[in-house]
């Protein structure tokens, strides 16, 4: 239902009471929204308008935004759960625990609960130092693992890291892709390489063939952990459960959080090989978190992981995928002028733009035909289309279609003083067997 002077209210005090420029950034953007509903890959803003979810919170919402089965499993919880008592062994966690052992790849079965990604990668931080008895940790420019104290002194974006320093000592970046880079880096005072395997604030940079290998390879020469952030990447995003699998890469540490949560809780998880967990033998309260996979996040995670395995969601993310890149590359090839590349694998797309500014003016411009889509935080240019996983063809196509159009308004110059085409308000008809449902 349309409620413009509930919305213009929200935004307002928004800016009076959390902050003024973000609202102001925000409208620039054209993504002054005010998320009201959301279904699906859908989300309606207050206003009524509706938009195709592509940004979805960075690859949060990957089983779709209130997934009827996960909700249902988050009100069953909450019936007779409630947090639990963090310092108790819980039967939530041992079921979620043995779960993601399940799901992770190679010797990875151990793990440590947390509430969001960026205290996922402190913990694993802490694991590899603990472990290794060494200092340093080398991450790539361009890199993001969260805000959080280990998480923000790996940051690949100095303009994150520099107004808060001095930060943790012996963190190193190095440039993303690049083997000899780090084949010079690392050495016995290394504890762990921390990578993406898919760069995502980075502008969805694939790591190259064989350098997850490579890197594999140098860790191993020198007893260096390696840990793969797989926050934005993992749970079927990439058309596998996890993208280290296209290369054939287990880490020792891997991190999970974003769409664990199935888009109603906070939960994350670093997972280990067992070999690490004698750390924690001696140390077993060396690292704790109140809200640290509460028992109804658990519940709910376990409902996520189920809807992904029972309606085949990571193979349906490989074909939408296919079918995404098929029309990207086609945009592309016509629009050589508007677009130079067009990266990623499965739902995980980066769009690069030849110019810096003309990122966040996509951004602007796909709102208008109905598609939130965010420029990358590290690389302006870039705008990423990581749409829920519960996407169906026609959905693409929509998407595909809004893109050209928005390309065309770039084009012609249409800017934000324009009046803004109507947007489409109907609810989409979504099957009952879809995949998510
Ligand atoms: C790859 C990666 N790691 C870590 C994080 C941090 O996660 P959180 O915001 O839950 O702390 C993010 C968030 O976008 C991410 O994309």
């Amino acid at each position: 239902m349309t409620d413009r002077s509930a919305k213009q209210r929200a935004l307002e005090k928004f800016a009076t009471f959390v902050n003024p420029q973000k609202v102001r950034v925000l409208k620039a953007a054209g993504l002054d929204i005010i998320e009201a509903e959301r279904s699906g890959p859908w989300v309606w803003d207050l206003d009524g308008a509706r938009f195709l979810d592509c940004f979805t919170s960075a690859g949060s919402f990957n089983v779709g935004r209130r997934n009827p089965r996960v909700v249902a499993a988050a009100h069953a919880a909450i019936d007779h759960l409630d947090n639990g008592n963090f310092l108790l062994c819980s039967q939530a966690k041992a079921e979620l625990a043995a779960k993601l052992a399940e799901i992770t790849p190679g010797d990875l079965s151990c793990t440590m609960f947390a509430t969001g990604g960026g205290e996922a990668i402190d913990f694993a931080i802490k694991l590899a130092r603990g472990s290794t008895g060494r200092p340093r940790i080398l991450s790539s420019v361009n890199g993001y693992h969260g805000h959080t104290g280990f998480a923000l002194s790996a940051a690949g974006r100095a303009s994150f890291r520099q107004p808060f320093e001095p930060l943790m000592p012996e963190f190193v970046q190095v440039p993303f892709g690049d083997l000899d880079a780090l084949s010079e880096a690392i050495d016995e005072h290394t504890a762990a390489v921390l990578l993406e395997p898919i760069q995502g604030e980075g502008g969805v940079v694939v790591a190259p063939p064989g350098y997850l290998a490579g890197v594999r390879a140098a860790c191993d020469r020198v007893g260096a952990l390696l840990i793969l952030d797989e926050i934005q990447t993992g749970l079927g995003r990439t058309g596998r459960w996890w993208a280290s699998e296209h290369d054939g890469v287990v880490p020792d540490i891997m991190t999970t959080a974003k769409s664990l949560g199935g888009s109603l809780v906070g939960i994350s998880a670093t997972v280990f090989t067992e070999e690490l967990r004698e750390f924690l033998i001696p140390n077993p309260f060396i690292h704790l978190s109140t809200f640290g996979g509460s028992d109804v996040a658990c519940a709910v995670a376990l409902e996520v992981i189920a809807v992904i395995e029972e309606t085949g969601l990571v193979e349906h993310a490989a074909a939408m995928g296919e079918r995404l890149f098929a029309g990207l590359h086609a945009i592309a090839e016509t629009r050589p002028e508007v677009i130079t590349e067009v990266r990623g694998r499965g739902l995980m797309a980066g769009v690069q733009y030849a110019e810096d500014s003309f990122g966040p003016r996509m951004s602007y411009h796909l709102a208008r035909h109905g598609v939130l889509a965010i420029y990358s935080g590290n690389e302006p240019s870039v705008v990423r289309l990581m749409p829920s996983l519960v996407i169906e063809a026609e959905e693409v196509d929509f998407l595909l279609h809004a893109l050209e159009q928005a390309i065309e308004d770039l084009v012609s110059g249409a800017g934000p003083e324009q009046d803004a085409p109507a947007r489409p308000r109907r609810r989409p008809v979504r099957a009952a067997g879809a995949a998510a449902s």
